[in-house]
């Protein structure tokens, strides 16, 4: 049986479990060809491993993976935009399948790295960059190839939505919670991007552009992070019927996608809304097979591996059947990306959550209201709870239907009187039906 070299860029949390994996022998049968691990590359070869780590194989030299012959799968787990971007350029042009879970690389390079693939008849595939272990990549890639995407309603980052489950329900703070995310290994090299929802938005590049034709560079138009979130926003958002989770949405319409990222009222009886912990859900609806749910782990070691590990049998397969490259059909090259676009047509109207730290002094309250008012914004339901200090109070308001453009605008010019004392939060309330 043929013997394929597989090459790994970096082996921290995930790139162990890939190697875990890979030492399963059952793995050739699967693939047509045994797969042999014959370099690994990190930044600190005297760093305590895993002893699964073959420790003869360990480098810095990444030449050793871009640029040997004996490596014909190249395993990027390192993460960040450099080496990274370099060694996958490097490993395409010499032809190499090359396999990634770096989403923030593919937001910011995926096209140009597709095209080299293709032109080098390459693969190039990046199941784990986007829901850790939740196989929503090839679900888009191929089974819903014979289906037109309407909308992804996304619980794609795990540490945000494991450290939302932690305040919610064991009272945690945000920054106990994140490190206990860091521990676990599901947390980016830098969690402000987990926290600050840039990671859940380039998960959502990744998947807007299989499902929409994008370009995989189209940045999401608005990306709020979890951080304003306190505790009494879980209780007030329960006693309306909802969860708050941080969802990640595009929606498409005929030349133009509407996309966000951020916490949002989800409501209780929604299958978003009971998606905890580390768990990742991408609910899909297409055109011909209607709703679809895709739900497991988003991160950690084995998970993002099995994922990993599922692209490098994919690439084994098609060396073993001497065809490679071709595995992008869903991804539009840069030519035909360019013309598609992000701009919404028309953005979605929905209610909306605000909290507002107001004066308490007469007044203050009919000036927010008659504010929303001029803007179009009906409040439907409003709590007041006095803040310990008796000079403030917590304003929570449910609004009717109402425009993004609008509702922002209203809260703009409210934060702007001397009527709030801290900037209000805004959270929109997301049926996906
Ligand atoms: P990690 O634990 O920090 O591991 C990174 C590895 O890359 C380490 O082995 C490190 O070497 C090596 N490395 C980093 N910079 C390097 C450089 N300049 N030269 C050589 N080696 C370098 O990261 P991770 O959590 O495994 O994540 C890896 C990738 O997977 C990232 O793109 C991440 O976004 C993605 N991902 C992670 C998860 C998850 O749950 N963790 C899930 C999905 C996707 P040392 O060991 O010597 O430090
Ligand atoms: N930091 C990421 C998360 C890892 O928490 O979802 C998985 O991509």
């Amino acid at each position: 049986m043929r013997e394929l070299g597989v090459g790994l860029l970096g082996c921290g949390t995930v790139g162990t479990g890939v190697i875990r994996l890979l030492n399963d022998a059952g793995l050739a049968e699967r693939v047509g060809a045994a797969l042999s691990v014959r370099a690994v590359v990190v930044r600190d070869l005297e760093r305590d491993r895993d002893p699964v780590v073959p420790v003869d194989c360990l480098t810095d030299d990444l030449h050793r993976v871009i640029d040997a012959p004996d490596i014909d799968i190249v395993v990027e787990v390192m993460g960040g935009i450099d080496p990274a971007h370099g060694a996958i350029e490097k490993a395409l042009s010499n032809g190499k399948q090359v396999v990634t879970a770096n989403k923030a690389l593919l937001a910011l390079h995926g096209d140009s790295l597709f095209a080299l693939a293709q032109k080098n008849s390459a693969d190039l595939l990046f199941e784990a960059s986007a829901a850790g272990g939740v196989p929503v990549v090839r679900a888009l890639r191929e089974s819903l190839a014979s289906d037109r995407v309407v909308s992804i309603h996304g619980i794609i980052n795990g540490t945000s939505n494991y450290v939302l489950t932690r305040m919610e329900t064991l009272g945690e703070s945000l920054d106990d919670a994140v490190t206990k995310a860091q521990e676990a290994g599901y947390a980016e090299a830098d969690p402000s991007f987990d926290v600050g929802g840039q990671d859940a938005a380039q998960k959502l590049q990744v998947l807007s552009a299989l499902a929409f034709g994008l370009s995989m560079s189209t940045e999401v138009q608005r990306v709020q992070g979890i951080d304003s979130i306190q505790p009494a926003d879980f209780t007030h958002a329960a006693s309306f019927g909802y969860r708050i989770k941080p969802l990640a949405v595009a929606r498409g319409g005929e030349n133009a996608v509407e996309s966000w990222v951020g916490p949002a009222l989800v409501p209780m009886n929604h299958v978003l809304a009971g998606v905890n912990d580390v768990f990742n859900a991408c609910y899909l609806k297409s055109e011909a097979v209607g709703p679809l749910l895709f739900y497991g782990q988003g991160a950690g070691m084995m998970p993002t591996a099995m994922s990993v590990v599922s692209d490098v049998i994919e690439a084994g397969r098609k060396l073993a059947a001497g065809a490679p490259g071709g595995s992008l059909p869903a991804v539009q090259s840069e030519a035909v990306a360019d013309s598609s676009s992000s701009e919404p047509q028309s953005v979605q109207e929905q209610p909306w959550y605000l909290r507002l730290c107001c004066r308490d002094q007469p007044g203050v309250l009919g000036r927010v209201a008659a504010t929303l008012g001029g803007h179009g914004v009906s409040i439907n339901k409003l709590v007041q709870k006095n803040a310990a200090d008796a000079s403030s109070a917590e304003v929570v308001i449910l609004t009717h239907v109402a425009g993004t453009d609008s509702v922002r605008a209203a809260v703009a010019e409210i934060d702007n009187t001397a009527d709030t004392t801290q900037p209000t939060l805004i959270m929109p309330v997301e049926d996906p039906a």
